[in-house]
């Protein structure tokens, strides 16, 4: 992992998935700035609609308000700022433009709240279960610099993005982010055996260590198997280059494939980073409208029709969005595309038969 990993992110406190990760995170993160004599810097910044699990810890940090409903989250001193969502919240502003006002919402809310008392920030880098939200390119830039110019740390939970899915081994290396701790599961094992994980900077590692136990475990951290299956696994995707053919091949195929699917009368946006996609199913494309009726009962619909197509979309809300295995050919690609195309034709006409198709 220290190897694969950017930076000088070289340890790793092993977790049974990601959810356990991000709660380690929590902890260590305060553990962190207390032994640094800073007991105070203890709010974790994070994004309305993010996930990050289901644990207690897990769900707080993510921004899912139908999370929060269930089971009185999220626990203190967590906060939650816009997420870079231009299609649905960008309004009148270009997307470069919405990118930096997100961003600059961290800066305001490390001031709300006092930057003694903010220990992290923690972001996916491609929003995964909350729609596939491909920030504007201006957005990682800006939250970097805010980092950097504020004493917090920077927690990149890559659990969906890492290990190939972005078209490189970690979403932090297509959009050239220096976290502090980085947080991992799925595609560590290709979701074979239950594994997570919290990939931590040398200077954050140093510190931890250096103060005294840190009193933190799972009896299944580090299990042996789970291990040695996810060094196979490893050995496997580096043997055969796919992650190397994701970047290089197959997602550009799609990219170009599935970009145009924009040009269909129900799509308002067509959005991807290397295999992790989205389309945002509107009845009026130029405004970028939502339909008349309940919010997501159209995706609802869509999702039906297109797993009796044989292609597996799910839907959030109205979008509609994809996850291909990174073994994925491109002829399985054309296949991929025909029946997305197929799946949007015929949601479109029951629409219109039925009457919904209205804004
Ligand atoms: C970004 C992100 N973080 C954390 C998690 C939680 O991981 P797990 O389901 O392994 O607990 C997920 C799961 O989908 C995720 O997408």
């Amino acid at each position: 992992m220290a190897d694969l990993a950017p930076g000088d992110l070289n340890r790793v406190f092993y977790a049974g998935s990601g959810s356990e990760a991000n709660d380690t995170n929590i902890r260590m993160v305060r553990h962190y700035w207390a032994t640094l004599g800073k007991p105070t810097k203890k709010t974790i910044i994070s994004r309305k609609n993010s996930y990050h699990g289901s644990t207690m810890g897990g769900a707080s940090l993510g921004g899912m308000s139908a999370m929060h409903e269930q089971g009185g989250l999220p626990v203190p001193d967590i906060s939650h700022i816009d997420q870079p969502y231009w299609y649905g919240e960008g309004g009148d502003m270009d997307a470069d433009e919405f990118g930096l006002v997100c961003a600059r919402k961290l800066e305001a809310e490390i001031e709300r709240l006092g930057e003694e008392n903010v220990a992290a920030f923690i972001a996916e880098p491609v929003q995964g279960a909350g729609g596939v939200v491909v920030p504007p390119s201006t957005y990682w830039p800006e939250i970097q610099r805010i980092c950097d110019a504020h004493e917090i740390l920077l927690i990149v939970d890559e659990v969906i993005c890492g290990f190939g899915r972005t078209g490189n081994w970690f979403g932090s290396d297509t959009f050239n982010i220096r976290p502090d701790i980085m947080t991992i599961a799925k595609g560590l094992s290709s979701g074979y055996l239950p594994i997570g994980g919290s990939v931590v900077c040398d200077h954050v590692a140093n510190v931890i260590n250096g103060g005294g136990e840190f009193n933190h475990g799972y009896t299944y951290s580090g299990h042996p198997v789970s291990c040695a299956v996810s060094l196979e696994n490893l050995r496997i995707l580096d043997e055969e280059n796919i992650v190397t053919r994701v970047g290089n091949e197959t997602a550009p195929y799609l990219a170009e494939k599935w970009l145009q699917l924009a040009d269909h009368s129900l799509v308002g946006e067509a959005r991807i980073c290397g295999m992790m996609a989205a389309i945002e199913l509107t009845p009026d494309k130029s405004a970028r409208a939502p339909f008349k009726s309940e919010k997501g009962s159209v995706g609802l619909r869509c999702r039906a029709t297109s797993i009796q197509n044989g292609l597996i979309m799910r839907h959030v809300g109205d979008a509609m969005i994809i996850s291909p295995p990174l073994v994925i050919s491109k002829s399985e690609i054309d296949t991929l595309i025909e029946r997305a195309v197929k799946t949007l034709d015929e949601t479109c006409s029951a629409l219109r038969t039925d009457g919904l198709l209205e804004a």
